[in-house]
Parts: structure tokens; C-alpha cells; sequence
């Protein structure tokens, strides 16, 4: 029996490659930028591995072929898969929820400590070569231990964040939909609304997921609610944050430091953050470690294989 004809996107970990070769007639692209004639060259396949970045919005997905029976993205976020049009089409979509939670929430502690304590300036500064030694006033920064940590977003992600920052001492409130079992709660305040949650913030971590109901969600009146000076991160989905507000707040001092992983309108992000000393910028690296990846691949690929055979795997999203 010929195999199932998977047609990957974007350069995958050669483990990862090896293993979709093996189980797959398999279409590789040996590329790490999103390809533009992605439709096209779903012409025949039966399974789509994406990643974010490529846009399968319901234009896209209408665009698909007949052939096209799952989508499976090498991402737990699925916010660039129109899932309700795919479902419309008979196409299933998988992601990779759970194997990523600790690298994700290790990129936000990154962040956390990168921008309170001004690492991505103090970097420069030695980089610059003028850098003239110690000094007392030099690049203070805030201390993180025994503050009060806020997280937007208390999933997978969320709730491992919070499991670090207990070992700075952080005091941690959530907010999110609703209050989680409290066995998953160690301790951690729910808040139900934003007036209890914001103010007490001085450090706040975006962990939702990107969705028409969260997008822009931290803007210009909800930053006006935290603490003058507090340390915003995100590691989930750049459409969270107004960027504009941001700026503006980063400029006033507001929010003394951000951390950002994420984008609007990835790779091409608003071009005033760069002007900004007082912002951390990384480029979406939250679950790039070699392990996370290999096990990123595994569980997508083995979505794709269990969905492809008639089975409803852990991993479905819709
Ligand atoms: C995800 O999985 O959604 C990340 O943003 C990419 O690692």
C-alpha cells in the first residue's frame, strides 16, 4: 500500500524529517521562511504539516486541495489555522500542546529576569566596547524575588511559570476565564476581573492564546492599571499587546521593562520597539530547545499518523 503523501512546510529537526520520511511519502522543504506557494504544493497530499507563520486562514483553507484530510502544526498555537473552516471542509487539525510548556515557560522566565534587570542593555553596553567597569548607578534594574507576579493566561504555560517563580519567592495571582482546580493552584490567586488583577501586577506575564477575544487585550486602559513601573512580558502571541500602547508606555516609564518573544505581524514587528532600550527582544524562540523540538515533531507527526488511520488522538484540536 503506497503511503500517506505528507507535505511539510518548513524545515523540520532531521530526526524529525528522518521519521516523516519513514512513515510518509513525504515532501520536504529545505527552508526556514515561510513559502508563499504553500497551496500549490499541497497539490495530492493527504496531510499538511504547517507551522506558525503560515497563514491558513478560510481563504487558504477553501484554496486547499480535495486531497487535504489533516493539518498538523508543529505548534501548540493555532491561531494562523482557521479551524472553524477547516472543520467546515472535513479537515482535522492537530498541534503539539503539553512537550513545549517548560521550554515556553523557561523563555518567559528568560524575560522576566532579562528585562527587570536590564541584561539585553547590559549586553550591548559590553558588545559596544564601552563599557568602563564597575559603577554603583550603573544599569540598575528591579529585583524579582518576592514580588508579586501576574499571569494572563494560566494553562499549560501559565501554571509552569508559576511553578518557577516560586523559587524566586513570587507571590502569584492569574486571571483567566475561570478559577482552576484547586489542586492546580499551589497557592496562586484567582482573579475574576481585571481591577483586582492589574493593580497588583508589578511583574505581568502574557500566557493566553491568540484569539479574536484576547487580541490587543493588553492596551492603553489596561496598562493604565498597573502598578507605575511594573515589567510586562509575553512569550504566547503578539496580537495580546496594542503595540502602540505599549510604546507609549515603555517611553513614560509607565512599564519600566518589557520582554517580548512574540509579534504583531511576525517577523516584521513595529519598527519603534528597536528604538527602545528598555525592551528585551527575542525572536520567538520560546520552545526552541533541541529536546522540545524533537518532542514537538514526534507528537505532531504521530497526530497526523492517528488521524490519517481513522483515530481521534490526544492532540486534536478540532
Ligand atoms: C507555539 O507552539 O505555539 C509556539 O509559539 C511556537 O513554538
Amino acid at each position: 500500500m503506497p503511503k500517506p503523501i505528507l507535505f511539510v512546510t518548513r524545515r523540520l529537526p532531521a530526526s524529525i524529517e528522518a521519521l516523516a520520511v519513514q512513515d510518509y511519502d513525504a515532501r520536504l522543504t529545505p527552508s526556514d521562511v515561510a513559502i508563499d506557494d504553500l497551496i500549490a504544493r499541497a497539490e495530492g497530499a493527504d496531510a499538511i504539516l504547517c507551522c506558525p507563520g503560515d497563514v491558513l486562514d478560510a481563504k487558504a483553507i477553501a484554496a486547499l486541495p480535495a486531497s487535504v484530510k489533516v493539518i498538523g502544526t508543529f505548534s501548540v498555537g493555532y491561531d494562523h489555522v482557521d479551524v472553524a473552516a477547516a472543520k467546515a471542509r472535513g479537515i482535522k487539525v492537530c498541534n503539539t500542546p503539553d512537550v513545549l510548556s517548560v521550554a515556553t515557560a523557561e523563555c518567559a522566565m528568560l524575560l522576566i529576569m532579562g528585562a527587570a534587570r536590564r541584561a539585553g542593555e547590559g549586553e550591548r553596553l559590553v558588545r559596544s566596547g564601552k563599557w568602563q567597569g564597575w559603577a554603583p548607578t550603573q544599569l540598575l534594574g528591579t529585583q524579582v524575588s518576592d514580588r508579586r507576579l501576574g499571569i494572563f493566561g494560566m494553562g499549560r504555560i501559565g501554571r509552569e511559570i508559576a511553578r518557577m517563580a516560586r523559587g524566586f519567592n513570587m507571590e502569584i495571582h492569574y486571571r483567566d476565564m475561570a478559577r482552576l482546580p484547586v489542586e492546580l493552584e499551589h497557592g496562586a490567586i484567582f482573579h475574576d476581573n481585571d481591577d483586582s488583577f492589574l493593580p497588583l501586577c508589578q511583574v505581568l506575564s502574557l500566557n493566553a492564546p491568540g484569539s479574536e477575544g484576547t487580541r490587543h487585550w493588553l492596551n492603553a486602559d489596561r496598562i493604565a492599571k498597573l502598578p507605575p513601573g511594573a515589567v510586562v512580558v509575553n512569550a504566547a502571541r503578539g496580537t495580546l499587546v496594542d503595540d502602540d500602547a505599549l510604546i507609549a508606555a515603555l517611553r513614560s516609564g509607565q512599564i519600566a521593562a518589557a520582554g517580548l518573544d512574540v509579534y504583531n505581524n511576525e517577523p516584521h514587528l513595529n519598527p519603534d520597539y528597536l528604538t527602545l532600550e528598555n525592551v528585551m527582544l527575542l525572536p520567538h524562540l520560546g520552545s526552541a530547545t533541541t529536546e522540545t523540538r524533537d518532542a514537538m515533531g514526534r507528537i505532531v507527526l504521530s497526530g497526523i499518523g492517528a488521524i490519517l488511520a481513522g483515530q481521534t488522538p490526544t492532540n486534536l484540536v478540532a
